[in-house]
């Protein structure tokens, strides 16, 4: 497939990079400041080129997004502008020339107070579960769930959570930094959700691509753990000493709410689950030490 990525330049947007060009796919990286999604003008113009040359375009992959979740609180309308009306721009130039677009969003988008099962346990969201995000982050990433889906019956919305890659700052590299200065950490314990490598995700989405899925699809690392939890997987996988304290959401406020549930399932019977969490970790841990030898 010839596939146009955007938001090429950022930690999904690399492993979709990597794992395209593993699978023998023909890729078309772009990013700000080339192609900015907020314009649609120059979405239409890149989108036409691409159309009019040999190999044409079979399907978009969409990584690009506003992801200052903090800073989203008092940047409503430029965050808007990206995860929103960026999307949206997307999905309509791809609709007018007839090629899926795959986009991706989060658990953001779920007010995160856990649904239960029959039994009255908490269980993770599936797709149909009703939505209502409590950040400005998570509104403007539903909103550009709308608009994409709005688009076209071909397009794909990909909701994933707790992402981390080799080539983004994230908790795995915050929780190692810190092991190396302290002897002890405090981490939450009370909110809980699916840590998702990007090296599992970006080949799993493409997967989804080449079979044609289209709609909403919840896609994460299998299995649930709190914050604290997971640092404590951290430091025994990476073989660290350093004490893991309880800490509650409400000691380490930060500007926009985090859901305190965000485990999500799929409940489609065309969507394969993805490895567990800890294989997750352990992936992460093995790519890192190879860039460090390289
Ligand atoms: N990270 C997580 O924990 C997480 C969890 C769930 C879902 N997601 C979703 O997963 C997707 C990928 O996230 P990520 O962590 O890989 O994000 P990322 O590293 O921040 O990458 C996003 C990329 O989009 C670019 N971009 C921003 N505004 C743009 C615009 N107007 N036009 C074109 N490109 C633009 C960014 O460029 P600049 O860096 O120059 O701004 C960056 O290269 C996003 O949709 C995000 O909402 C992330």
């Amino acid at each position: 497939m010839r596939l146009l990525v955007t938001g090429a330049a950022g930690m999904l947007g690399h492993d979709v990079m990597r794992a395209g060009e593993r699978s023998g796919h023909e890729l078309v990286l772009v990013d700000l400041p080339e192609i900015d999604i907020t314009d649609p003008p120059a979405v239409d113009a890149l989108l036409d080129r691409l159309r009019a040359q040999p190999g044409s375009l079979d399907a978009i992959v969409n990584c690009a997004a506003w992801t200052d979740v903090d800073g989203a609180e008092s940047k409503r309308e430029l965050a808007h502008a990206v995860n929103a009306d960026g999307a949206g721009n997307l999905a309509r130039g791809a609709a007018r020339i007839d090629v899926p677009l795959l986009h991706i969003s989060t658990d953001y988008v779920f007010d995160g107070v856990a649904p239960l099962d029959a039994g009255g346990r908490a269980r993770a969201y599936v797709e149909s579960d009703p939505t209502g995000p409590r950040s400005v982050y998570g509104s403007t990433k539903l909103d550009g769930e709308r608009q994409v889906l709005a688009a076209s019956p071909r397009h794909l919305v990909v909701r994933t959570a707790w992402l981390y890659g080799v080539d983004g700052p994230n908790f795995v590299e915050t929780m190692l930094r810190l092991a190396g200065e302290r002897d002890a950490v405090q981490v939450v314990t009370d909110q809980i959700g699916s840590p998702t490598w990007s090296g599992h995700l970006a080949p799993a989405i493409l997967g989804l691509l080449e079979r044609e899925l289209s709609g909403l699809v919840h896609l994460t690392g299998a299995g649930e753990v709190s914050w604290n939890g997971f640092a404590r997987e951290i430091f025994r996988q990476a073989d660290v000493e350093c004490l893991v304290e309880a800490a509650s959401s409400e000691q380490m406020a930060r500007p926009a709410p985090r859901p305190a549930w965000s485990a999500l399932a799929s409940e489609r019977d065309d969507v394969l689950p993805m490895p567990d969490w800890r294989d997750g970790l352990a992936g992460y841990l093995a790519a890192r030490a190879g860039m460090m030898r390289a």
